[in-house]
């Protein structure tokens, strides 16, 4: 795996919450709200990646202090992938404000046993215009065969070619990664955990389960 593509966001308080999001005693609200809060934080973690430039403004005191300003704050594009996304999404909008949003639903579907047969259907795709200074977040709360996420890379492809093409998952694992950047080696991917496994049925274990459902009941 290329690890240089891949960053595991190990901040006490997101592993903390994935810890309850792991758990299967946590209620729907909790984990929902998890999900928020793990989302700013991925935000928070994707600015530190982010350059700067060195600024300097004048304080009400009259006096000059030096600080810097991330121009690439005001190129977001997040492409919210229906439904499990929405909680992520609402949480990388509270770090990204001003982000424009692209939205797709993509279903899962399941022709036999075995993961090699789980196909992922996009049948609703809207993408804003997407720039050469833009960076596009991709969120999907969980990387497990990639199929979805390789949907997504088409829409924004077609969409325009962005100086940065992010992917954003709770929890990954080594089956999808692997996927996803054999299909597009340009990707960068934000996780909280890279699990080992992916069952018949295409579910990451450990995991959390379907992430959908524990968001939305
Ligand atoms: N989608 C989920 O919600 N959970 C998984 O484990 C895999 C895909």
């Amino acid at each position: 795996m290329l690890e240089e593509k891949i960053h595991v966001i190990d901040h006490p308080l997101a592993q903390s919450i994935l810890t309850s999001l792991r758990d299967k005693n946590t209620d729907q609200i909790t984990f929902r709200k998890g999900v928020v809060k793990v989302g700013r934080l991925m935000g928070y973690e994707i600015i530190r990646s982010m350059t700067h430039e060195e600024v300097i403004v004048e304080t009400p005191l009259g006096v000059k202090a030096r600080g810097i300003r991330i121009p690439d704050l005001d190129s977001i594009v997040i492409v919210n992938i229906l439904r499990a996304a929405m909680p992520l999404v609402e949480g990388l909008l509270k770090a990204f404000p001003l982000a424009r949003q692209g939205v797709m639903a993509v279903q899962r579907i399941e022709e036999k046993e075995g993961i090699e047969n789980i196909k992922a259907v996009k049948y609703f795709a809207k993408m804003p215009v997407i720039a050469q200074d833009n960076t596009v977040i991709i969120a999907d709360p969980m990387l497990a065969t990639g199929s979805t996420i390789i949907e997504a890379i088409k829409e924004v492809r077609k969409a325009g070619s962005p100086k940065r093409l992010l992917v954003t998952s709770i929890i990954s694992c080594e089956y999808g990664i692997k996927r996803v950047l054999e299909y597009d080696r340009k990707i960068e991917l934000f996780t909280l955990a890279v699990d080992k496994e992916l069952n018949s049925k295409g579910y990451i274990v450990p995991g959390l389960g379907d992430a959908g459902d524990r968001s939305f009941g």
